[in-house]
């Protein structure tokens, strides 16, 4: 699909499960930094899982379903990006994130979203694309104002995470609200 220069040293580009090892690692360190709000942080705990996770995007992929990158900073894996879903008949999908906090702060995830949003639109004709967040994720909810997304409502004790029911904030961008900015 794409590789994608985010700024000097950051790159985004797939991530696949011969980088199982790799994500394993990343997964390690940054648990603690996202596992409230990031599901495979409670379930990538080695290079097993963390194999698992990503042959689960790749069947995504196959299918034309879903997509996972990940975002380089000086060669180390610092975070990634998902299209969690994509359906090409309905024109919709949803992109989600994670970001190491070293690597917080730089606009990295605001821009490589903004190259999905781009690709989803103009290379593959969809109409919308979705943000989902816990709206007591305010850091999240920043970035989808950021890429120009409406917030549409709270979808009401809608999601469990770690037993945990939480209400969920969607946000979304159509391809009639578009300019692309990358
Ligand atoms: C959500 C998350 C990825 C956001 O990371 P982030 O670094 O704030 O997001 P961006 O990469 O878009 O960077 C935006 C920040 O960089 C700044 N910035 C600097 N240069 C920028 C640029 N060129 N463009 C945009 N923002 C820029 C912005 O001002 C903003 O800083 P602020 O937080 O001080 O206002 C991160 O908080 C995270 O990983 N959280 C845990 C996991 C998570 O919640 N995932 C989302 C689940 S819904």
């Amino acid at each position: 699909m794409f590789a994608r220069i985010l700024a000097e040293n950051a790159e985004l580009r797939p991530l696949e499960p011969w980088q199982a090892a790799e994500f394993a690692e990343h997964a390690k360190r940054v648990r603690q930094d996202i596992d409230r709000y990031i599901p495979w942080a409670h379930t990538v705990v080695d290079e097993a899982t963390a194999r698992e996770f990503l042959q689960s995007y790749a069947l995504k992929q196959a299918k034309d379903q879903g997509r996972i990158y990940g975002i380089w900073l000086d060669g180390v894996l610092q975070g990634g990006t998902v299209f969690r879903t994509f359906d090409t008949a309905m024109g919709a999908c949803e992109v989600g994130v994670w970001l190491a906090v070293e690597a917080r702060g730089r606009g990295l995830i605001t821009t490589a979203v903004q190259h999905m949003i781009d690709w989803a639109f103009s290379a593959r004709g969809l109409h919308r694309v979705e943000w989902l967040c816990d709206p007591r994720n305010t850091a999240s909810a920043a970035v989808a104002e950021r890429l120009g997304m409406t917030c549409e409502g709270v979808l009401r004790q809608g999601f469990v995470l770690n037993g945990d029911r939480r209400d969920v904030q969607v946000w979304s961008i159509l391809a009639d609200d578009h300019r692309p900015t990358v």
